[in-house]
């Protein structure tokens, strides 16, 4: 032995090699701790009203606005590959104060819902949107109150939309949803909700409520999607991203008002996402969002990043912190990359 190759010593023989686990894909497939699987996958899909063709978004490569039909197509698509739900947002052609269109039975997000269930056959759960913000001429999700905020911007009259949003609940329960997505932020949108369904005979239909839903940046490209007419920002109703105990706290009310599903949104609030998990005693779920989805895309296009293993990373960590069920604009491929790989 020279004086250069040292002697094998404690401090170089290892204690414990964790790497034996990791030798093999084989061994990496036995010790994987999270797995994907379609069921638990949610297609977000958007139907708008008077196209005549799809039409594709800029800003979210492979996602488009659908028409009637082709929102058929898709449906029973993610149904064929396993998908566990779609969740189905309205683009209508006019547009008021109050969201008129809606509740609106021949709404065009009704029309979706019908269609949708067609499609679905009961082999998927069709899921509805709910909220105002498709619906209005000044993008918020509420109606406005008569009285502005000191600084002249609209204030969101809470109570006023919650009327509006049992309004909304009945129209969907009846054309057919199973689940409604309420994605509004409102204090008391659940109870409301719940309590409109009960009274009219939809005990069976589902809420699942946005919970811990955040004013974010990353939903720059839904607001193309839905071709929303907002100005200004959300604040006053969406969490703020630096608080993760106030989306606890939104957690424990919504519970307490009986929501079906929780949901923290966007995904990538992982530490979020785990606290919920731990607290909450219903299914929770992550919205990986339109932003989360077109960054992938668009560094993947540039050759950036490598687009499959990112994006089935980036699903695996939202399992991993704690979701039971993510909805994803990827939902149906990664259904049919989960196909073939068994
Ligand atoms: C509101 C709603 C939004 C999203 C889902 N529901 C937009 C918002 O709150 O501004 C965003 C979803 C996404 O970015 O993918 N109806």
């Amino acid at each position: 032995m020279t004086s250069d190759t040292p002697a094998r010593s404690l401090a170089t023989v290892p204690l414990v090699r964790p790497r034996r686990l990791r030798t093999s894909p084989a061994m990496r497939r036995l010790v994987s701790e999270t797995r994907l699987h379609a069921a638990e996958l949610v297609l977000p899909l958007f139907v708008k009203e008077g196209l005549a063709e799809p039409s594709p978004l800029g800003s979210m490569p492979g996602v488009v606005q659908h028409t009637l039909d082709s929102l058929a197509g898709a449906v029973r698509e993610a149904a064929d590959l396993g998908v566990g739900g779609v969740m189905l947002f309205g683009v209508p052609a006019v547009r008021d104060a109050t969201g008129s269109q809606a509740d609106d039975p021949d709404g065009i997000l009704q029309r979706g819902l019908r269609v949708a269930a067609e499609a679905a056959g009961g082999r998927l759960v069709v899921m509805g949107d709910l909220c105002l913000d498709e619906f209005t001429d000044h993008g918020h999700c509420g109606v406005l109150s008569d009285i502005p905020a000191r600084d002249g911007s609209p204030r969101v009259d809470n109570d006023a939309t919650l009327v509006r949003y049992q309004a909304m609940a009945l129209a969907q329960a009846e054309a057919g949803a199973d689940v409604l997505g309420l994605s509004g932020m409102m204090d008391g949108q659940v109870a409301a909700v719940r309590d409109a369904l009960d009274e009219a005979g939809y005990e069976d239909t589902a809420i699942l409520a946005y919970t811990a839903k955040y004013a974010s940046a990353f939903y720059g490209p839904f607001r193309e999607a839905v071709d929303s007419a907002l100005e200004g920002d959300r604040r006053t109703y969406q969490l703020d991203p630096a608080n993760g105990r106030e989306g606890l706290r939104e957690t424990d009310v919504d519970l307490l008002e009986g929501a079906d599903v929780v949901m923290v949104k966007p995904a990538g609030n992982l530490d979020v996402l785990a606290a919920v998990a731990a607290r909450s005693d219903v299914p929770v779920a992550a919205y990986q969002v339109s932003g989360e989805y077109a960054m992938i895309e668009a560094a993947a296009a540039n050759g950036w990043i490598s687009r499959r293993p990112a994006i089935e990373e980036s699903l695996t960590m939202i399992k991993r912190a704690g979701a039971d069920i993510v909805l994803t604009y990827w939902a149906t491929e990664v259904a049919g990359w989960l196909r073939a790989s068994q």
